[in-house]
């Protein structure tokens, strides 16, 4: 780049709308993602074998049939792998290539190396003649393993006060049960590693497309059976994670390593859609029994609830995923009694893991649902009931013991029921549902309150460097990863502020493990916070040796050396950025730094369920207006008012994405993406776009109003920002109740339809017909 000390800053980096980093990239389709990456001279491709049995015993594999098939190279088992057979990232319950049991229909059994990709995914689809297996019973559903007692994980209890007393003592109970789908990530760029052999074999180098490189390079590491030190992970973006490559982009790592260092060439592993499907896990599915004890006004007195997620056939993420459930079932309410039960069933199926929320939405929208369902029984207006039970001064301890310490509730719900005209439009849906039969109106107001950390304390931590080179341009490393998000923008903003230096002058390079070591997942929506405070603590400690420089030659105090406008000035002087750079290096300053951070007063108890395991909580709001069609079942979300909680916002133009987004992608997951597993085979049979439908800009509300809610975080975040990633996804829980709304237009007053989700066409006709 040019020198910038020609630029001028024109308005404050940090807090203003830059674009995403390679936007430009991104719409020009120039951006590279990992399979773009020119590939090593004579790179083989990977396809795997799967395995067609939801759970038997592996007798034998026609090995030498597959060989013949025309471009096959080599043909893996588990066998091949000198290490150990394992990608799971806590427990190591998840074999890389299936051996002895065939856990789940689609579970990898055999790799294929070819010269070409197809010719490996041809002989790889021999797996249904090669496989020679005798099938065993198969527990397909999450339900059929709660009763068999068939858990991933010892089940978890978490209580407070005395819920079965003041259940027996509440003027109104209700019970019930209501079952919630899955999701699939759907990221647009598929699972893919390409493995380079290194230094004649002793190292390795895999290009992977993830969310955690440093777990990547262990579990390559374990499987090798080498020391991390030999393996090195890179990534420079996805195209798009959403929690399905926080663990689960390992099994392709591992198998592309594995490969490549046994034919010492470099082997590249990019999934068709439909494997990706097959092979791994996405948001689990829960299925809840509810018990709640309520006064006149609709509220809460005490709650028993049993959350049973669908785990598949490993553990995976399930045990923190089911405590984020347990730690979000509150949402924004006070239970002064409750008693929570998580069970994560273990069924033959794919094992299912992270996916925007983690388990959050999954115990949040089981309280919406009880909420609404108070509501509709009292004959009140459920917004109004939502209001009643929020936290509020002196209620305002999380069944997990942490208190909340903004109450935020209340004032965002009064904006935005203002703002999106509430109490008119309920009145005007009413009046629409009262003459009309086939069409009925919907609306609905839901809150959001999600909690910003990872549950497991030591997880939030990052590292960053900062490099500035002698020309004054500056160049970031740090630990996160970049899926579309715009961490990279905010982290680059950061250092530009630190340093006073315009956003061109900053850059962020790949994620890498030789650069930042031992990093945590870019997952929690942390990305920011942690890798923000990373940069800036590694940006101040170059800033304060360049101060202590200027001071010397400005014959002023450091502190009064001020970095602003791409100018470093002080003591009535000022130089250029860069002049100040070269001079510093010809005196031997250290132009680069390295940069920690570890967010402070953190501490969870994971067998009592207990502590302070979130640094700050996430608000938002949302209401939805759904029109349904009576006789068809179809229904859309006509518009959208959403009422959003960044704190001070690092970058509004990147938080407004991710709340529209986020919003899209929890009503796609409520109202439309449907898993399908076949009853008898167990075989998922919605692998494709053309069966699992996700929303597009059609399905997008025609009107849908974005706010930020404006109001600085009160702990001490990264220029008192607040994460975005995820918590804007359960505003899409406000389309799920809006079609509720008007699925109960259909019925008399106080009926409650056992709407289910996803509200496709057929539940919505279910619904109706049930209180028609
Ligand atoms: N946005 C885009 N465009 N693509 C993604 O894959 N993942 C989400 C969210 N937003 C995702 C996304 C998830 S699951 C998380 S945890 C956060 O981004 C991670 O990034 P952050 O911590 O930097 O917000
Ligand atoms: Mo996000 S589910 O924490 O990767």
């Amino acid at each position: 780049m040019n020198k910038p000390e020609a630029l001028v800053v024109a308005e404050p980096v940090v807090g203003s709308p830059r674009p995403h980093e390679s936007a430009h990239l991104h719409v020009s389709g120039a951006a590279p993602y990992t399979d773009d990456l020119p590939e090593p001279a004579g790179t083989l491709h990977a396809a795997l074998g799967l395995s067609p049995l939801a759970h038997g015993r592996l007798l034998d594999l026609d090995v030498e049939r597959i060989r013949r098939m025309p471009g096959v190279v080599a043909v893996l088992t588990a066998a091949d792998i000198a290490g150990e057979n394992n990608c799971g990232p806590l427990l190591h319950d998840d074999p890389i290539l299936a051996d002895g049991e065939l856990r789940y229909a689609g579970q990898p059994v055999f790799a294929v190396i070819a010269t070409g990709r197809e010719q490996a995914r041809r002989a790889a689809a021999l797996a249904r003649e090669v496989v020679r297996a005798e099938p065993l019973p198969a527990v397909l559903t999450a339900l059929e393993a709660h009763a068999a007692g068939q858990y991933v994980l010892p089940p978890m209890h978490l209580t407070r006060g005395e819920p079965a007393a003041h259940l027996a003592a509440a003027p109104h109970r209700l019970q019930g049960a209501w079952s919630l789908g899955g999701q699939e990530q759907f990221y647009l760029e598929g699972q893919i590693s390409l493995a380079v052999p290194q230094e004649g074999g002793e190292g390795i180098l895999v290009h992977c497309s993830t969310q955690h490189p440093s777990e990547m390079q262990q579990l390559v590491a374990h499987a090798l059976g080498w020391p991390a030190h030999r393996v090195t992970v890179q990534c420079r973006r996805m195209g798009g994670g959403f929690g399905g490559k926080e663990s689960q982009s390992a099994l392709f790592a591992c198998v592309a390593a594995v490969a490549a260092l046994k034919l010492k060439r470099a082997v590249k592993l990019r999934l068709d859609r439909d494997d990706d499907f097959l092979i791994t896990g996405r948001r689990h599915g829960f299925d809840y029994r509810w018990d709640v004890g309520f006064d006149d006004e609709g509220r809460l007195l005490a709650a028993d609830v049993e959350l049973v997620s669908n785990a598949g056939h490993s553990a995976d993420l399930s045990a923190p995923v089911m405590a984020r459930a347990l730690c979000h079932f509150d949402n924004a309410y006070w239970l002064p009694h409750v008693a929570m039960h998580g069970y994560c069933a273990r069924t033959h199926t794919q094992s299912n893991t992270a996916f925007r929320g983690f388990g959050g939405p999954q115990g949040a929208l089981a309280i919406e649902m009880i909420l609404d369902g108070i509501a509709r029984r009292l004959g009140l207006d459920p917004a109004e009931v939502r209001r009643r039970n929020f936290y509020a001064p002196g209620q305002d301890t999380t069944p997990y013991g942490q208190q909340v310490e903004e109450l935020h509730a209340q004032a965002l719900t009064e904006r935005l029921l203002t703002s999106s005209d509430y109490a008119r439009r309920r009145a005007e849906i009413d009046a629409f549902n009262a003459e009309n039969h086939v069409f009925k109106k919907g609306l609905a107001f839901t809150p959001v309150k999600f909690g910003i950390s990872f549950n497991v304390a030591h997880l939030n931590q990052a590292g960053a460097l900062v490099h500035v080179y002698t020309d004054g341009s500056v160049l970031v490393n740090h630990g996160g990863t970049e899926m579309g998000q715009g961490l990279n923008t905010k982290v680059a903003q950061v250092v530009a502020h630190e340093l006073g230096l315009p956003l061109q002058a900053v850059r962020c390079s790949a994620t890498d493990t030789s650069k930042v070591a031992n990093t945590s997942a870019t997952a929690a929506s942390t990305g920011s916070d942690l890798n923000g405070k990373a940069a800036q603590d590694a940006a101040r400690k170059v800033k304060a040796r360049l101060a202590a420089f200027a001071a010397e030659r400005f014959g002023c105090a450091a502190e009064l050396v001020a970095f602003e406008g791409g100018s470093v000035s002080g003591g009535g002087q000022s130089l250029p950025f860069a002049d100040l750079v070269a001079a510093a290096y010809l005196q031997r300053v250290q132009l680069w730094s390295d940069g920690f951070y570890a967010t402070p007063g953190l501490h969870w108890d994971r067998n009592r369920l207990q502590g302070h395991p979130f640094y700050y909580y996430a608000w938002g709001g949302a209401v939805c207006e759904a029109l349904v069609d009576t006789l068809t079942g179809e229904s859309r979300i006509t518009r959208a008012d959403l009422l959003h909680d960044v704190g001070a916002s690092l970058n509004p133009a990147l938080d407004i994405g991710q709340i529209e987004g986020g919003f899209i992608q929890g009503m796609g997951w409520l109202t439309m993406e449907e898993l399908v597993w076949h009853p008898k085979t167990g075989v998922l049979t919605t692998h494709a776009p053309s069966t699992y439908k996700i929303p597009t800009a059609n399905d997008c509300p025609p009107e849908l109003k974005v706010e930020l809610f404006g109001v600085a975080n009160a702990s001490e975040t990264i220029h008192r920002s607040k994460a975005v990633g995820e918590p804007p996804l359960l505003l899409g829980f406000a389309a799920l109740l809006a079609i509720k709304d008007a699925c109960a237009a259909c019925g008399p007053a106080h009926c409650d339809p056992p709407l289910r989700a996803p509200a496709t066409a057929e539940a919505v006709l279910d619904a109706i017909d049930a209180v028609r």
